[in-house]
This record gives structure tokens, sequence and C-alpha cells, in this order.
């Protein structure tokens, strides 16, 4: 079982975290910790916190388990895996959580003045319907919208059902960035994937038709074997820039 006396602290495990395809079969391991990291992983920041993701836990025990891992073109990471999470983008979701968001605001947010509390129920109300609604020709008009308006004044361009998609595969790789580096600090190991067949793992799954699968996570003790050599980065002079 795991220690939590002995996690480790951001930095630690951030530097030793590592993905992982080979995990123990031996080891106890303590699905617990996976819950504990997800409810960590929902912390995270998202856009315009609508929230819109669902992590399903397929533990080894699931009759799923292994129709996903080999659907994840066996990879050893998959099959290994002591538990899995798909971490599944819920883009058709916006409505029901901009109202959630709107609601909070209405009923539960006093402490803001009258003008943030309206322009907050703005943006759930107007704002964020304009850019999530799906009609027929709507993201030329939004491009078109955001071009005339950008002429004039910043505008935020990114506005098309591409951006959008981007948007809310961004916010569910955050919260399985904090969902890995839990599960490091709390002894764990993991590996995301994107190497498998989502067409199937969709129907198998039985996913609605507007969620998307963002990555598949395989969880578990790793083995020294399954870290595939030494850490390989580019030079950070390279990738991180003063202006
Ligand atoms: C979105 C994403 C998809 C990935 N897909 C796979 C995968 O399908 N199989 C795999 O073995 N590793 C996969 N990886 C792991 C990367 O190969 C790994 O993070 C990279 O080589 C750096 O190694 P490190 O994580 O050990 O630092 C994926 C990582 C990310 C972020």
């Amino acid at each position: 079982m795991i220690d939590s006396k002995k996690e480790l602290g951001f930095f630690e495990a951030v530097e030793s975290r590592r993905s992982v395809r080979i995990f123990d079969q031996e080891e106890d391991f303590d699905h617990s910790v996976v819950q504990r990291c997800l409810e960590a992983a929902i912390l995270s920041p998202n856009s315009s916190n609508l929230q819109l993701y669902e992590f399903i836990r397929v533990p080894e025990s699931s009759h799923f388990k292994d129709q996903i891992a080999q659907l994840c073109m066996r990879q050893k990471a998959a099959v290994t895996a002591r538990e899995l999470v798909v971490v599944v983008t819920r883009r058709d979701l916006w409505k029901s959580r901009a109202e959630a968001n709107y609601n909070y605001i209405k009923t539960t947010v006093q402490n803001q003045s009258e003008k943030k509390q309206k322009q907050a129920l703005s943006y759930y109300g107007n704002l964020i319907p304009k850019l999530y609604s799906r009609y027929p020709g709507w993201t030329l008009i939004k491009k078109l919208i955001a071009w005339w308006v950008g002429l004039r004044r910043p505008m935020v361009r990114e506005v098309s059902e591409t951006d959008v998609r981007i948007s809310v595969h961004k916010s569910a790789a955050l919260a399985s960035m904090t969902f890995m580096l839990g599960m490091k600090a709390s002894g764990y190991d993991t590996c995301p994937m994107e190497g498998y067949d989502s067409k199937r793992i969709s129907k198998l799954l039985n996913l609605s038709k507007g969620s998307e699968i963002c990555m598949i996570i395989g969880c578990g003790k790793g083995l020294p074997e399954g870290v595939y050599g030494e850490r390989f980065r580019i030079a950070s002079k390279k990738l991180i820039y003063d202006v």
C-alpha cells in the first residue's frame, strides 16, 4: 500500500516522472489513489470553467480492460496497466455546464459587485452559447465577426469549430497532467497514450456522439525495464525565450 507520508513534493514528482511502459503485476495496486488523483485533476484550470471532460476508470477487474488494451494496439503500457483511465472530451455538454456556472454565479456568488456578476452572467448566458452553438455556416459567420471586430480592436480569433475542439482538448490534457503528477507524487507511474483505435474504443464504451478520446493513461507501479532509456529533451535555451 502507498504511504501518504512518503508523497513527493512538486519538483520531485515533475523531475522523476517518466512514461512507464511495463507495470508490476505482483505488488498490490491501490485503486483509491487513482480516484484521489482524478479528484485533484478536476481542480486543474479549464477553459471557461466548463469542465467538458470525463474520466472513465477501467481497473484490471473490469471486463473492458483487456479489450481496451488490445485496442491500444496491444501496447505494453496498456496490457500491463493495473488500471486504465480513458480521458474523454465532452464538447456536447457545453449547454448544461454553462448553465451550471450561470446558476452558481446567480445563486451563490454574493461577494461580487453587481457589475461583475452581470458580466459573468452575460459570459455564460450570451458569449459561451455564441461560441459553442453549432448551425450550418456558423463557423464562417463567427470568423467574419472576429475579423470585422478585429479590424478595430484586439479580438479573439479562435472561434471556429476546430478551435473549440482544440480548446476542449487543451483542458482535458491539463487535467491529465495534474492526474499523472498526482500519481507520481503518490508513488505510482503512468503512461499517456494516443496510440489506440478511437473508433472501436468509443463504440465499446458506448461513448456519446459528441465525445472524443483525448488520451488513455496506463497506471501502475512501474518496473525499471518499463522506462525505455534515459530522458532526452531539447536544450532549454532552444525552447525558452525572452522577448
Ligand atoms: C499526448 C501523448 C500521447 C502519447 N502517446 C504515447 C503512446 O501511445 N505510447 C507510448 O508508449 N507513449 C506515449 N506517450 C509518451 C511519450 O512518448 C513520452 O511522454 C515522451 O517520449 C517523453 O518521455 P517521458 O514522458 O518519459 O519524459 C504519449 C505522450 C503524450 C503527451
